[in-house]
């Protein structure tokens, strides 16, 4: 069987309705795995599983905020319980504010962090439990460059892919016994919802594009062909590690 393929697969995808969570799911599904995609509008998770169907592939959408730890629990037992079982989780749902430090409220830090990092771990948990029941499984989380090196006015979303990055690999070291595997992709600038207020500053685009020593930015399905490596057999042997897809922006 080819190592990159998904077949017979159940893969749940957070923050799937919109940017680089609706290309990764529509990639995985390519692959041949199943596709749970997870989100808080479902008017787009509906858009997404139609083009995934259409394209002959099998999905669900499931509504989650990752910020409500009970309703993952919920979504990820009702998704266990249509597909049978859960090998692929990719979390990837994530906010960004940009913000001074010194203007950082109480409420920014919160958003950030239990989006981006306290949802992450509680989905991870959640799925990890299905996952040894059957066998093992893949995670792969979505760091970004700056998990490594830091920007400035990002001190909330730098403190949590920083945290990203770090229990990628104490999860990897933890959870190896149970045949899960648990890595990231850590990503450069990708034009999405989320990048558009500084890449439309032309300004700004340049300053982002003159650290990139490829000199551009990255594709959408850049990162999702990395992600389909890290979750499928051909990265058998690999846990723990944090993948740049980044251009060589992390070489200097
Ligand atoms: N774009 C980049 O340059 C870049 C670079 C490195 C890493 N990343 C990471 O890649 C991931 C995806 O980013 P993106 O660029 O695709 O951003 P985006 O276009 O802004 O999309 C963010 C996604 O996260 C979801 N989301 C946000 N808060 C959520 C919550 N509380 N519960 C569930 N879903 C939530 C959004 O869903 P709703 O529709 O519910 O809002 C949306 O699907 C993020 O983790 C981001 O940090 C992005």
């Amino acid at each position: 069987m080819d190592a990159f393929r998904l077949d017979g697969k159940v893969a749940i995808v957070t923050g799937a309705g919109r940017g680089l969570g609706r290309g990764i799911a529509a990639r995985l599904a390519r692959a041949g795995a199943d596709l749970v995609v997870t989100g808080r509008v479902l008017g787009a998770l509906d858009a997404v599983r139609r083009e995934i169907e259409e394209a002959g592939g099998h999905c669900l959408a499931v509504e989650l905020d990752v910020r409500d730890v009970p309703a993952i629990g919920r979504a990820v037992a009702a998704a266990a319980a249509e597909l049978g079982r859960i090998d692929i989780l990719v979390n990837n749902a994530g906010v960004n504010i940009r913000s001074p430090a010194l203007e950082v409220t109480e409420e920014e830090w919160d958003q950030v962090l239990d989006t981006n990092l306290k949802g992450l771990f509680f989905c991870s948990q959640a799925a990890a439990r299905v996952m040894m029941r059957t066998g093992g499984g893949a995670i792969v989380n979505l760091a970004s460059t700056m998990s490594v090196v830091a920007l400035e006015h990002r001190a909330t979303y730098c403190s949590s892919k920083g945290g990203v990055a770090l229990l990628t690999k104490q999860l990897a070291l933890e959870w190896a016994p149970h045949h899960i595997r648990v890595n990231a992709v850590a990503p450069t600038f990708v034009e999405t919802d989320m990048t558009v207020p500084v890449l439309r500053d032309p300004d700004a685009r340049q300053k982002v594009i003159s650290r990139i020593p490829l000199g551009r930015t990255v594709e959408v399905d850049e990162v999702a062909r990395a992600v389909l490596f890290l979750a499928s057999p051909a990265a058998s042997a690999i846990t723990g590690v944090v993948l740049p897809v980044d251009g060589g922006y992390l070489t200097q």
